[in-house]
């Protein structure tokens, strides 16, 4: 057990105005670099880390502000445990950018180079995260700590939700550790890493001190493979107020939930009723085809201060119920679909790669980036089947640049807290999931792929081209 901690924010190096259509623009900075973190008592842990921290700074902007992040590799020529060449691609995941600042798998940057990726902004209120996403060693590289929060904000969400120090980014992880406290990697099957420690915004299990008031938690799992169940040890329930893509249409109260790598959900934890001196643990439930350890039943802690709480702040005992009206995700109806494609995910007998509909980026690499899964039409909608029927396997399967809606999961209704606007599904053993998405606002390739990173890196990973109409 250790003390909470918040990842740092990241502040600007300079600002400016983009003179194509005079919006405002931040310019960010980062340096990947290797480094050690203080993780375990006593020990030093060796990790690779944006600015070399872990979790890495958090960028925090407003909707309407561009950004143009900076990312410097100075990472050595090659990893530790492996001795892969440590070249990068840098993917903020949730935001709609152009194809080649998306952190595309193969546009990777080699130790020594920089590359500046411009991020739009123009998207509504969301949890979004920056990650490595270097082609075939995504895994290994996020593990090692190249993984960062973003938050974007708008006007409605200011008003209706916590902010600033209730507006808590939680960034959930397992970790397995050598006896002089170096990160263990263990994957020979390609199958999932599973860690028995689990860490919240790089520290095990730790305890934040709360006041008797609502806080806001961003809860990004950002585990390689593990899936969570969180709930609370009280038995009392959370309220759902955002998922990937944002604000969800109606709060939704619910005592646990499954949340694969990379879904990020967005909860209000009331601790006014709750006495002080009183613990409330945030624990993990099991989920199927996880690897489950003595504490991995346990996430952190809260300990109920008697701190005065400011109930000049409206947001200290409010729970919204409907917060966002217009979604655009959430507005998309069936009848709008112009194609129905289906996709399963399944590892290949013979190769043992894991696949989507046979196909993986080891095809793409030898089409020499030519080949796709799809070619929607810019501004279509399409509902997209997905049919995990993978045996014993769970895929938290990413689509990149859209939101979509799932409209249907094993033919009935979604769970309750994943009806908001999503770019991450969990396909859970023997599923089948019907998503409906609007592809918009860019043309070009983007990436299709599972978010269990082992998954993705042998080689569960696939491309849609974006068309102009008639092209
Ligand atoms: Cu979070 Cu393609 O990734
Ligand atoms: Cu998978």
């Amino acid at each position: 057990q250790t003390n909470f901690v918040r990842a740092p924010f990241l502040q600007p190096d300079a600002t400016g105005t983009d003179p194509s259509d005079g919006a405002p623009v931040n310019y960010y900075s980062v340096v990947e670099k290797a480094a050690t973190a203080s993780i375990l008592p006593r020990l030093m842990t060796p990790i690779l880390g944006y600015n070399g921290i872990f979790p890495g700074p958090t960028i925090s902007v407003d909707q309407g502000t561009k950004a143009v992040l900076r990312v410097r590799n100075q990472l050595p020529s090659q990893h530790a445990l492996d001795g892969h060449a440590l070249s990068t691609s840098t993917h903020l995941h949730g935001s709609a950018s152009l194809p080649q600042y998306d952190g595309y798998a193969s546009d990777i940057t080699s130790p020594g180079f920089y590359k500046d990726y411009h991020f739009p902004n123009f998207q509504s209120a969301r949890t979004l995260w920056y990650h490595d996403h270097g082609v075939h060693f995504t895994a290994l590289n996020a593990y090692s700590g190249l993984a960062a929060q973003y938050h974007l904000h708008d006007p409605a969400e200011r008003e209706l939700l916590p902010q600033g120090r209730y507006d808590v980014a939680l960034t959930v992880s397992d970790a397995m550790f050598a006896e002089d406290g170096s990160l263990g990697y263990d994957d020979n099957s390609h199958s999932g890493l599973w860690g028995d420690v689990m860490l919240v915004n790089g520290k095990p299990w730790p305890v934040m001190k709360v006041q008797k008031r609502i806080y806001r938690f961003r809860i990004l799992n950002c585990s390689i493979s593990r899936s969570l169940r969180p709930t609370l040890s009280t038995g009392d329930p959370v309220v759902v107020v955002g998922t990937d893509g944002g604000l969800v249409p109606t709060a939704q109260t619910v005592a646990s939930w499954r949340q694969g790598g990379a879904e990020r959900y967005e909860i209000l934890i009331d601790f006014r009723k709750y006495k002080t001196g009183q613990r409330i643990e945030l624990r993990n439930l099991s989920n199927k085809n996880n690897v489950d350890y003595g504490f991995t039943n346990k996430i952190m802690a809260f300990d109920v201060t008697d701190e005065p709480v400011d109930t000049s702040d409206p947001t200290w005992d409010r729970i919204p119920t409907s917060l966002a009206a217009n979604n655009e995700a959430m507005a998309l109806q069936p009848g709008q679909s112009v194609a129905t494609r289906k996709f399963r995910l399944r590892r290949n007998d013979t190769t043992r790669m894991w696949t989507i509909n046979n196909d993986s980026w080891q095809d793409v690499i030898a089409s020499g980036y030519k080949k796709v899964v799809a070619e929607p039409a810019l501004n279509s909608v399409e509902i997209w089947e997905v049919e995990n029927s993978s045996g014993g396997w769970f895929h938290p399967l990413h689509i990149h640049l859209v939101d979509f809606q799932i409209l249907t999961r094993n033919g009935r209704q979604p769970f309750p807290y994943e009806r908001g606007p999503k770019d991450v599904v969990y396909v859970g053993e023997g599923e089948t999931v019907r998503l409906i998405m609007k592809f918009t606002p860019h043309v070009g390739l983007y990436m299709m792929h599972c978010h269990n990173l082992p998954h993705e890196d042998h080689d569960m990973m696939v491309q849609f081209r974006v068309s102009l109409p008639g092209h």
